[in-house]
């Protein structure tokens, strides 16, 4: 079921793929790993014999370690990541045009390595790939908006919505999706153990990779909002499954504009306990 292979002529038998299996399956017989066919059901998926391996010579489920991405002397260094994450800025202004097909893709199949509780890997990304399409959808958000700000006006504590609707008819001012081309809205079924914190991580990885192929990005709370909570026909619209919970949702495409310098922050709020 789970496709557990070792290859005898380069194991080393050195037990790392037993000690680090969190789900304690893979045991030494005669100094060899191995997994008992009852205790396969108890696998976490979590690749961890297949990752550790030194050399390389554990399989499984269908996974051959050549096709993983080596982690000798290549992890970006500290400094890097630093830079990365101070660096990031919510984006607000966008090139009208459209990200390569391939490019939308290679975002979301690295965000999709994004750690799920339990393993669960049950996140999907529901995407907006076109500014056109965007368009449409944004408009005829907008046009609800309007009705329910001239109608009954907007539900206590959501007040500020008719100020920028308000700026939506006066100047076309698009504050939900920021002019941004391109729309993500992350999910997961209601019933796994930890879905609203695997969207936000896989939303959070996704922004910062994003970074590195110079696309920007703005967590987009407003859009969130009328998706879930003013206008739920939108995540029929968007196709976003009944069963699922809605983690976030994020409006990215090319910037433009350019931050020179990082911003400053106020010290962490830190309690070091005794
Ligand atoms: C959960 C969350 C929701 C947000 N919602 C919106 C939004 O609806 N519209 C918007 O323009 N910015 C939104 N932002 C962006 C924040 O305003 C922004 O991150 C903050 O001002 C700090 O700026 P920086 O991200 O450039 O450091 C959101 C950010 C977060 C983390």
């Amino acid at each position: 079921m789970i496709e557990f292979k070792v290859n005898q002529k380069t194991c080393i038998k050195c037990g790392q793929c037993s000690s680090d299996c969190p789900a304690q399956i893979i045991t030494m017989e005669d100094g060899c790993p191995s997994v008992t066919q009852e205790n396969e059901a108890n696998c976490y998926k979590c690749q961890h014999c297949l990752a550790i391996c030194p050399t390389a010579s554990i399989s499984i489920l269908g996974y051959d370690p050549v096709n993983s991405l080596s982690l000798k002397d290549k992890l970006p260094d500290s400094s890097q990541m630093e830079l990365l994450i101070k660096g990031r800025r919510a984006v607000r202004k966008y090139k009208p045009e459209n990200l390569e097909p391939n490019v939308m893709m290679k975002l979301i199949e690295v965000a999709c390595y994004a750690p799920t509780g339990r393993n669960a890997r049950q996140v999907r990304f529901t995407v907006v790939d076109n500014r056109a399409r965007l368009i449409e959808i944004r408009d005829e958000m907008m046009a609800k908006l309007v009705k329910i700000s001239s109608a009954n006006g907007f539900p206590a504590g959501m007040e500020f919505f008719t100020n920028y609707v308000n700026q939506w008819e006066e100047a076309g001012t698009d504050f939900i999706f920021r002019g941004a081309p391109h729309f993500l809205v992350v999910s997961a079924p209601k019933n796994i153990v930890t879905p609203v914190e695997d969207c936000l991580i896989a939303l959070t990885t996704f922004e910062l990779y994003a970074q590195t192929l110079g696309i920007a990005t703005v967590w987009d709370g407003l859009a969130k909002f009328v998706i879930c909570e003013m206008l739920p026909e939108f995540k029929i619209r968007l196709g976003i499954p009944e069963d699922h919970v809605v983690g976030y949702a994020m409006a990215f495409g090319k910037p433009a504009v350019y931050y020179s310098r990082t911003t400053q922050h106020e010290p962490a709020g830190v309690h070091i306990v005794n």
